[in-house]
């Protein structure tokens, strides 16, 4: 151990590997020269990088944005390409043979690979059966999918057809499900009978049924058989997809894309009403996940990469699919959990696959961590080169045991700070170019141009903390949101006028690292799923005993932040232990398991303003049970609301 190393982990740093450094794709002198050039001539730059990718008809404009007023965000837009030709055919001229997939099942004895090849016809067949049912160029499809190599079949094969996904999150309820169904306008649907986790069913196909009362504009429903499990038929509108596969070609001709034609929608969650359908486009965000994935993870031909993140997430979009395939690499898909069948087993799928390279969250680790260092040493993770980490800020703690247990002490940890919203890494380290300090997210990627500004907007030079915002586009930013442009400048650009507004508060400190804070909006964090605290709020009073909630994230060990309800009841109810459950349970249903609250705290009333603004700053530190701090309480409409919250903090 060198000195720096006894020292408090903010404090440390640790030099790039002397290997790295030498056979890095970027090195620290190749990364200030990019970087440089990547902002002071994007025209020319991302001319060049553009490259990277197959174009049917070139591109003549590279950039054509404008942050101001209507907000217009273009990249390579005379070009035109087809995202699934970039991640299957071009590679089948020298890859047909390499594996393109592994899927490793939720029970470990099943696992197979996937070719180039075989992802070719599979991707074919399922892109003819898409058109069979009348799926056309520019339709919506939802899909509600397991982590099963039948979502990437049928996410590539939208791709192919000009089809846009929204991929929904198998443990989002019937009824998230059925709002997203709606706000896109989707007419087909695409699920499976039932997922697996940790060896319990999943009723994803029944989740789906339900869903589809509530969604009048849905025509058709393709259902991949997975685990055999009974579902309920309806006529007319459900097709199995092994009985519409029998009889269509393997063969299916990408159809021509624009580079600004839509590649899919998410819906990601912001501070006010419901969740946002984030729209990303073909050429720029198909040009972002690639390079990103090559240069932060110096993914070099041949190695096993493994993101343990959901297709129903951002990461698993770029980082499991887009990125990885349009690189021609080997990508692993894996069902289950951390968990499952034991503790250890992560490192067990390592071992197995040899993988490479690893990208996880830090909620993740921080369960694993709590299990000690004997699972992890069960196994030999010698394969290991480069170690990942996305969602949430990582904790100190956490990144020198990843990087001290699982990378033993060889392999560079990439903090990759990135939303939905920017379609792939903005903020992180490149193994080969930057030395690292737990916590921090280290230096933009190429083309980033972050900055910081305080509250009241003024830019904040060199050392200091503020909230981060991004001065001009990049390739992989989305677009819009779907059917409401203006919820897209509302949201992103008018807080600042001319910048994007992450949502995030970070620091910079003297060397220029950035470290982010975490949301300074009413966004929060849990498990690295990112939810809207207005979200669970409505959801809550949806409840027909419930006249009032409050919610706010709180610090919580393993999950990086809980979340705490503060509910009134109607007048004449009282609380019980069983409405408390009651009302768990209810969330559960309305969003999904990953909502599920973590404390009720039942209140005769909410502090407000004279105006009737819920004060959520006293409520947040009364669920940090920092009760010393609160600030300044005179402009309630009632103080007393404090003392009878503060006594109330015994919670259910
Ligand atoms: C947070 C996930 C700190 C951040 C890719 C951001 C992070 C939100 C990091 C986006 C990181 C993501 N360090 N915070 N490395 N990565 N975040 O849209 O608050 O699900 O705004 O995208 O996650 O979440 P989203």
């Amino acid at each position: 151990m060198n000195d720096q190393q006894q020292a408090a982990p903010e404090q440390m740093v640790f030099p790039v590997p002397e290997d790295f450094a030498k056979a890095a794709k970027c090195d620290k002198a190749r990364y200030e020269e990019m970087y440089r050039r990547s902002v002071s001539d994007p025209d020319g730059f991302w001319g060049e990088h553009g490259k990277r990718l197959d174009w049917f008809s070139p591109y003549k404009t590279v950039k054509n944005t404008s942050f101001e007023n209507d907000v217009s965000i273009k990249w390579f837009e005379d070009g035109t390409l087809n995202a699934s030709y970039n991640c299957i055919d071009r590679h089948l001229p020298e890859k047909a043979n390499d594996v393109a997939l592994i899927w490793e099942g939720d029970n470990p004895a099943y696992h197979y690979s996937i070719t180039y090849q075989q992802l070719y016809i599979h991707v074919c067949r399922f892109a003819n059966v898409l058109k069979k049912m009348g799926v056309k160029k520019g339709d919506r499809v939802t899909l509600y999918m397991p982590m099963i190599v039948e979502t990437a079949y049928a996410m590539l094969a939208c791709a192919r057809i000009g089809a846009v996904h929204s991929i929904v999150f198998g443990g989002f309820s019937a009824e998230a499900l059925a709002g997203r169904i709606n706000d896109c306008k989707s007419e087909w649907a695409i699920t499976c009978d039932e997922g697996v986790r940790a060896g319990k069913s999943v009723p994803l196909k029944a989740n789906l049924d339900k869903a589809a009362e509530h969604c009048p504009g849905l025509k058709g429903v393709l259902v991949v058989r997975h685990t055999g499990g009974a579902v309920d038929w309806v006529e007319g509108r459900d097709i199995w997809y092994h009985d519409a596969a029998l009889d269509v070609s393997s063969a299916c001709e990408p159809e021509v894309m624009n580079a600004e034609d839509p590649l899919f929608i998410l819906y990601t969650s912001g501070s006010t009403g419901q969740p946002k359908g984030v729209l990303h486009t073909t050429g720029g965000y198909l040009v972002w996940a690639s390079m990103t994935h090559e240069y932060v993870f110096d993914y070099r031909p041949g190695e096993v990469y493994w993101c343990a993140a959901d297709v129903g997430w951002v990461t698993g979009h770029s980082y499991i699919i887009y990125g990885p395939l349009a690189n021609g690499a080997t990508s692993l898909m894996f069902e289950g959990v951390p968990t499952y069948p034991d503790v250890d087993r992560f490192w067990r799928v390592i071992a197995k696959h040899k993988v490479n390279i690893f990208y996880t969250a830090p909620t993740a680790l921080r369960a694993l961590m709590r299990e000690g260092d004997e699972p992890v040493e069960r196994h030999d993770l010698s394969s290991l080169r480069i170690l990942g980490s996305v969602g949430e800020p990582i904790n100190p703690e956490a990144w020198l045991w990843y990087h001290r247990v699982v990378g033993k002490e060889r392999c560079p940890i990439v903090d990759t700070w990135w939303q939905t919203e920017t379609g792939g890494m903005m903020i992180t380290p490149l193994p080969g170019a930057m030395d690292l300090k737990p916590g921090s997210a280290t230096k933009p990627f190429f083309g980033v141009q972050t900055a910081l500004v305080s509250s009241e907007g003024d830019l904040i030079e060199g050392a200091g903390e503020g909230n981060l915002v991004i001065t001009d586009s990049w390739p992989g930013q989305a677009r819009t949101v779907y059917g409401d442009h203006d919820r897209f400048i509302q949201t992103y650009f008018s807080t600042y006028k001319g910048l994007y507004f992450t949502g995030d508060g970070c620091r910079r400190d003297e060397d220029g690292y950035y470290w982010i804070t975490g949301r300074v909006d009413d966004v929060i964090n849990v498990s690295g799923h990112r939810m809207g605290t207005a979200e669970v709020e409505s959801a809550l009073v949806a409840h027909q005993l419930v006249a009032e909630a409050a919610v706010v994230g709180f610090p919580h060990d393993v999950k990086g932040q809980g979340i705490y309800c503060y509910v009134t009841l109607n007048a004449g109810l009282e609380p019980t232990d069983n409405l408390a459950k009651e009302l768990r349970q209810w969330v559960r249903t309305e969003i999904g398991p990953i909502a599920t609250p973590d404390h009720i705290h039942f209140t005769p009333a909410l502090p407000k303003t004279r105006s009737g603004k819920i004060m959520r700053r006293i409520l947040r530190k009364i669920a940090e049970n920092e009760f010393g701090n609160l600030g300044d309480t005179s402009t309630l409409a009632d103080p007393s609301v404090v003392d009878s919250l503060i006594e109330g903090r015994k919670v259910r």
